[in-house]
């Protein structure tokens, strides 16, 4: 038995009666790794999207990175992610260091379960805000004890692009 037969196994059936319970049913990546995933990349975008575009640009998933995102509404299923994954995440603070990290993101990491996993943090921002420039990386990165491995602005340019795709790649299958 694997694994996962074994977590299915005592998982309850819900009133749909599928197994397993909503509230933890592990998700569904947005975006697939080809083949055997060699690790994921979980994600934040507010509806001006400049990290979901930075995202669909990179094209982890043929890198073998699954991708997920955080989702920006409470009402939306809550994000159960349970393999190794970096964070990327927009700095929110309006220019206020300790409000940096976004709501939606605190949620998702404030679940032990989902923070059992993360291995390191990307953040972006604009530069227009000093201090608080990617602000939301350096408190992951403490809160959470993992490395803030890269910081771009707004959707990136192509060389952020190429140095997260293939930096992420050597995280994931460095011994
Ligand atoms: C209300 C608001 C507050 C922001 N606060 C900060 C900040 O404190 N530091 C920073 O570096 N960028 C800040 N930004 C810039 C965002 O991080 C940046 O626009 C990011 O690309 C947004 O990503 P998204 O479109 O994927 O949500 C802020 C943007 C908005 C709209």
């Amino acid at each position: 038995m694997t694994q996962h037969d074994a977590a299915a196994a005592v998982a309850p059936i819900n009133q749909a009666g599928n197994v397993g319970n909503t509230e933890n049913t592990v998700s569904t990546p947005e975006f697939a790794a080809q083949g055997a995933p060699i690790g994921a990349l979980v994600y934040f975008s507010s509806a001006s999207e400049n990290t979901a575009r930075f995202v669909a640009g990179c094209r982890f998933q043929d890198e073998g990175i699954n991708v997920y995102r955080v989702p920006l509404k409470a009402s939306e299923p809550a994000l159960n992610v349970r393999e190794p994954y970096v964070i990327m995440v927009p700095t929110y603070g309006g220019g206020v260091i300790k409000k940096a990290v976004p709501i939606q993101v605190k949620r998702f990491l404030n679940d032990p379960d989902n923070r059992a996993w993360i291995r390191g943090v990307i953040a972006s921002g604009n530069t227009n805000f000093g201090e608080a420039y990617c602000a939301a990386g350096d408190i992951i990165s403490t809160k959470c004890h993992v490395p803030f491995l890269y910081k771009f602005e707004l959707m990136g340019t192509p060389e952020d692009t190429a140095a997260v795709k293939n930096g992420l790649v050597k995280f994931f299958t460095a011994k």
